[in-house]
């Protein structure tokens, strides 16, 4: 099925995006206070590396951030790897993050991992509604509200991951989905926790395929979400909240996408597990 769209990539460019109850700015005021975002850099390692492998990478990573200025940098690896991994990066900037976690404090939940275990090991920043998780896992809106609120009530920070399938797109649905997601995702969210929580728009259909949204498809969407946040929380959150894009993002296309006034960092997948590549994105053009 995305064989079939690597052929075409264009042809989504010929969707038009439905607008929802909220207009686009073309440039929004957010554009111009951008400066006072520092963009996150993220690595989500996914289920890839070995303990041996995974301290070598980040490593690498924790060299790579030594000369990368204004901007944050953060790995998101397996569970295991957490503490070798934070070990391995202390005396850098690099954040270390887990990649889903479960909302209830303790108990017979075999196979979970508590926000309470994660911040006992250092972790700064959990991932919430990955769309893997999503697709896979089952994770509704529900269940990613109900883990973004635990990671915010235990102090750490979360990356809540938003975006629609090719489908959605195709069908003009994209502002309504991401609608959807924040408005579900981030109830019982206060504007104060709102400092804590970087938004990641991951359109599925470019998530592992090769397929970036072009910087305009990405800067719209991206747009569109910092205006949901003036109407549903206030201009001042939306100034500083952070949104990542996600989605295929490489060494090749990072400057171009962190050129757009609303992108203020990437989710990065597979090039995140290349250190040379992965140093060239968190090292992105100025
Ligand atoms: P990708 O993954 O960079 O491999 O597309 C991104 C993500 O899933 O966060």
């Amino acid at each position: 099925m995305l064989a079939t769209l690597a052929l075409a990539p264009h042809a989504l460019l010929s969707q038009p995006l439905a607008v929802g109850r909220h207009a686009v700015p073309g440039q929004t005021r957010s554009a111009v206070l951008m400066a006072e975002r520092t963009p996150l850099i993220a690595g989500n390692w996914k289920m890839n590396t070995d303990l041996a492998s995974a301290v070598e990478l980040a490593k690498a990573v924790a060299d790579a951030s030594a000369k990368a200025t204004d901007v944050d940098v953060a790995v998101c690896v397996p569970a295991p790897f957490l503490i070798p991994v934070k070990e391995a990066i202390k005396d850098s900037k690099v954040g270390v993050g887990a990649q889903d976690c479960y909302f209830e404090d303790a108990g017979a939940y075999t196979g979970e991992i508590s926000t309470s275990m994660l911040k006992s090991v250092g972790t700064d920043y959990v991932v919430t509604g990955h769309s893997e998780r999503r697709a896979i896992f089952g994770d509704d809106d529900e269940a990613v509200n109900k883990k973004t609120l635990k990671v915010l009530a235990e102090g750490l920070k979360a990356i809540l991951c938003i975006g629609e399938l090719k489908e959605e797109r195709e069908s003009g649905e994209t502002f309504n989905v991401c609608d959807t997601q924040l408005t579900k995702g981030l109830a019982g969210v206060s504007a104060e926790q709102m400092a804590d929580v970087v938004i990641a728009y991951e359109p599925v259909w470019a998530i592992g395929t090769g397929l970036t949204a072009t910087p305009a498809m990405a800067q719209e969407t991206h747009a569109y979400i910092r205006s949901w946040f003036v109407d549903n929380y206030s201009q001042e959150v939306a100034d500083k909240v952070v949104i990542q894009y996600g989605g295929s993002v490489k060494a090749d296309n990072v400057d171009e996408l962190m050129a757009c006034p609303d992108i203020d960092g990437a989710l990065v997948g597979g090039a995140s597990l290349q250190a040379d590549g992965f140093s060239r994105i968190i090292n992105f053009e100025k």
